[in-house]
């Protein structure tokens, strides 16, 4: 028995949400191809372009992810990996997320589907552990579920759907030099003052509204994020000229994806992000720095 998935991509944190909210890119993701092995074995395949990525399946994010579920389950299911790689690791846009999500979401229907789909979000959490030594939920939520995802709680987990305008759409830059998550996490500060954090959950329940009842003002303005973004934005070359290019262009706000560095600008309709994500190719090509682009609506 054999299964083909397709994860996507994803942006995290979306502006004040650090480590809560996230949202899933349309086209962009990774593929796996999953079947179930006579053995106990979980074997993973060399990963094609991305050969220094582990297939130890105890140092892979899609092995640990499906081992988490296999403890969970008390089974000794074997298990062969696939995994073509489209998004790349260390940009900000959910790539070990992506592989995770897969890997449970595959094995969960060769098993017959003992697990909702959000269920299977803590084990996919066990995979971005793997990588970033702490689980966070706010890629692989909306892998996993697809649109745009709040965490409301860790402990207890409680993930949430959150209803968005069909109109929004993304556009996103990332320059090519590598980000670990670990560095980029390192450099918080462990405390915030309340002032802050009163702007902060300000933007966040603005976002949540704004998002609710397609208010596309009300979300532009609630991208705003005082506690992370001042911090991370000086590990990404032009960051702020970038996004003041974005607002400029028409986004209605701009900020990083993730932990960088990855740039990320949501937009009202399609149109505005191909001006948006033209606006940031021209920047970082007069810039001379290579980089990608993408646009996407959110699915
Ligand atoms: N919320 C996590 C962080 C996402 O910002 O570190 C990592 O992509």
């Amino acid at each position: 028995k054999k299964i083909k998935v397709f994860a996507p991509a994803t942006v995290a944190n979306v502006g004040p949400g650090f480590d809560i909210f996230g949202l899933a890119l349309e086209g962009i993701g990774d593929e796996l191809e999953v079947s179930l092995r006579d053995d106990s074995q979980i074997k993973i395949l060399p990963i094609e372009g991305y050969e220094d990525l582990p297939t130890d399946p105890s140092l892979n994010v899609a092995g640990v992810a499906i081992q988490s579920m296999l403890d969970e389950l008390d089974s000794q299911q074997g298990f062969e990996i696939v995994i073509k790689k489209r998004v790349m690791p260390g940009s900000g846009l959910g790539s070990s997320a992506s592989s995770s999500a897969a890997a449970v979401y595959a094995a969960n229907e060769l098993l017959g589907r003992p697990f909702s789909k959000k269920e299977l979000v803590p084990f996919a959490m066990e995979g971005e552990k793997a990588t970033s030594g702490k689980a966070h939920a706010d890629n692989v939520t909306p892998s996993l579920l697809g649109g745009f995802t709040l965490v409301r709680s860790y402990t207890p987990l409680d993930v949430v759907s959150i209803p968005f305008p069909a109109e929004l759409y993304v556009a996103v830059v990332h320059p090519q030099i590598e980000v670990k998550t670990s560095d980029s996490k390192r450099i918080l500060k462990r405390e915030v003052a309340l002032d802050m954090a009163i702007s902060q959950w300000g933007n966040v329940a603005g976002l949540v509204t704004g998002l609710a009842c397609g208010d596309f003002d009300l979300i532009g303005r609630s991208l705003e994020d005082r506690i992370v973004e001042p911090i991370r934005s000086v590990l990404i070359p032009g960051y702020e000229d970038a996004k003041q290019h974005a607002l400029a262009s028409g986004a209605l706000g701009c900020s990083i994806s993730g932990s960088g560095p990855s740039i990320f600008a949501l937009t009202e309709g399609k149109a505005m992000a191909e001006k948006v994500a033209q606006a940031f190719d021209k920047y970082y090509t007069d810039l001379g720095i290579e980089h990608k682009v993408y646009i996407s609506g959110i699915n």
